[in-house]
């Protein structure tokens, strides 16, 4: 028989989905290997070698810490913690540079220096009326020469991983149901799948090729389906490419083994997702403002089990105004995946900066920099007297 619950034990129960009955040994396995300091290779700790030789972190929880996502407050002197933005590389033709690779790699092994400096200062917006400050990114030392002028640089922030097995769950059919390519109920929002789901132009399909990118392009550790020890370095990082690596002493052959990728995953995907606190008034005025149709309150998860993300993940076309530098997958520069806003209200409360640069100080300017697809949401937002807005704000920080 179940032993009875106090009855607050069980509300929480009820309102904290976790998302799959993973199994708990796997996931507190997994959650070792989220937070272990990788070292590099050769080492004594045989298990946790293989670093880099480039890297941005030592562990996944380096960005994620508690499964969270960066920490983008901004800094008594105007500047944002380098370790909380990664710089990704890319041009018209897409991600990547020749020489610097996918991300500027701010770390490297005693053998292989940094490919750059990385700050991030706030500096004046293109429009003020956006926001006064935006995110401004400075590379100092660049150690393979100046980055030719095709490559542009992109800030992105980590999003927070509560939840995201729940997200995993959602079927495609259902993501399917709410695309509408060509739109056709003519309400000027046209969202559709990207190659995948998850990241900030739903690139990756799953948790678990997610991390395996993580793994290679952060960390520099390879898995059975990403096996390049090297991680990002390029043909041109040639001494990257020398260095000692911790491929043969591993099972599989590879950095991170298939058992130790299956148990981060397990983690990962079992990390529970927040709750919001009821506000009828809030969800009313979210909905006829029109943020509902991007930033679905309620997907059916798997076996219909409702996820309160907050999210079509679907992409949509952002317009000028948040542009990034480069096309990736099949989003273009505008494109971005619809954020979850579920946990926001922790972001807010750290004094995080939003949206995927971390360009928006607050909510109210994250809205004001919506454009295209958005554009008439963010108008009724902005039409909103001014008590109903502060109570949509309220409900948004309550999420
Ligand atoms: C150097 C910082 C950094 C490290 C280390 C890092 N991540 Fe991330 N993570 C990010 C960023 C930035 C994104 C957004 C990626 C994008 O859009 O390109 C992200 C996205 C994700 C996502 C998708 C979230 C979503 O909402 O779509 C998952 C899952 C994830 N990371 C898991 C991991 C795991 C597991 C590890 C360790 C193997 C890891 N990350 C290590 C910065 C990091
Ligand atoms: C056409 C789809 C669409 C509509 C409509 C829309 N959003 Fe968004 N929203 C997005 C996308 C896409 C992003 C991510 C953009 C980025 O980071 O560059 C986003 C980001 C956000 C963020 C920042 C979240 C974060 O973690 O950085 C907030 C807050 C937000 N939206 C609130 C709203 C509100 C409130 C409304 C209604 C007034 C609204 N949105 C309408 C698509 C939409």
């Amino acid at each position: 028989m179940m032993r009875a619950l106090p009855i607050a034990a069980m509300a929480l129960l009820c309102l904290a989905p976790r998302p799959t009955a993973a199994d708990p040994l796997d996931v507190a396995v997994g959650k070792a290997l989220f937070d272990r300091m990788w070292v590099p290779s050769p080492a004594s700790t045989r298990g946790s070698d293989g670093l880099g030789p480039l890297y941005t972190a030592r562990s996944c929880a380096g960005c994620h810490a508690g499964g969270g996502g960066s920490r983008t407050a901004a800094r008594p002197d105007g500047t944002i913690d380098p370790k909380a933005l990664v710089v990704r590389l890319g041009s018209d033709a897409g991600p990547g540079d020749p020489v610097y690779g996918l991300q500027v790699q701010t770390l490297g092994t005693a053998v292989v220096a940094p490919e750059a400096a990385v700050a991030f200062d706030l500096v004046p917006s293109p429009d003020p009326a956006l926001g006064p400050l935006v995110t401004g990114i400075r590379l100092d030392a660049l150690a393979y020469g100046a980055l030719p002028p095709a490559t542009r640089t992109e800030a992105r922030r980590a999003p927070a991983l509560h939840g995201i097995g729940l997200l995993a769950g959602v079927p495609d059919d259902a993501l399917n149901a709410l695309a509408d390519p060509a739109d056709h109920d003519g309400d000027g929002i046209s969202g559709r799948l990207g190659s995948g789901r998850f990241g900030w132009k739903a690139l990756e399909p799953t948790v678990e090729s997610q991390t395996t990118a993580a793994l290679l392009t952060d960390l520099g550790l390879s898995t059975v389906d990403r096996p390049d020890h090297a991680g990002d370095c390029t043909a041109a990082e040639a001494a990257c490419l020398r260095a000692p690596h911790g491929d043969g002493g591993h099972a599989d052959g590879v950095e991170v083994p298939a058992d130790a990728l299956r148990t981060l995953v397990a983690y990962v995907s079992a990390l529970p997702a927040p709750v919001a606190a009821p506000d009828p008034r809030g969800d009313a005025l979210f909905r006829s403002a029109g943020c509902a149709a991007c930033h679905v309150p309620e997907l059916a998860g798997a076996g219909g089990r409702p996820v309160r993300a907050f999210t079509d993940l679907l992409l949509h076309d952002m317009g000028p105004g948040l542009e990034g530098g480069f096309p990736e997958g099949d989003a273009s520069r505008a494109e971005w995946r619809t954020a979850a806003l579920w946990g926001l209200g922790r972001a807010v409360r750290h004094g995080d900066r939003l949206l995927h640069d971390g360009r928006a100080a607050t909510v109210d300017e994250a809205i004001r920099w919506h454009g295209g697809e958005a554009a008439r949401a963010r108008d009724r937002y902005r039409d909103l007297p001014p008590a109903e807005a502060a109570r949509l704000l309220a409900y948004l920080e309550g999420l």
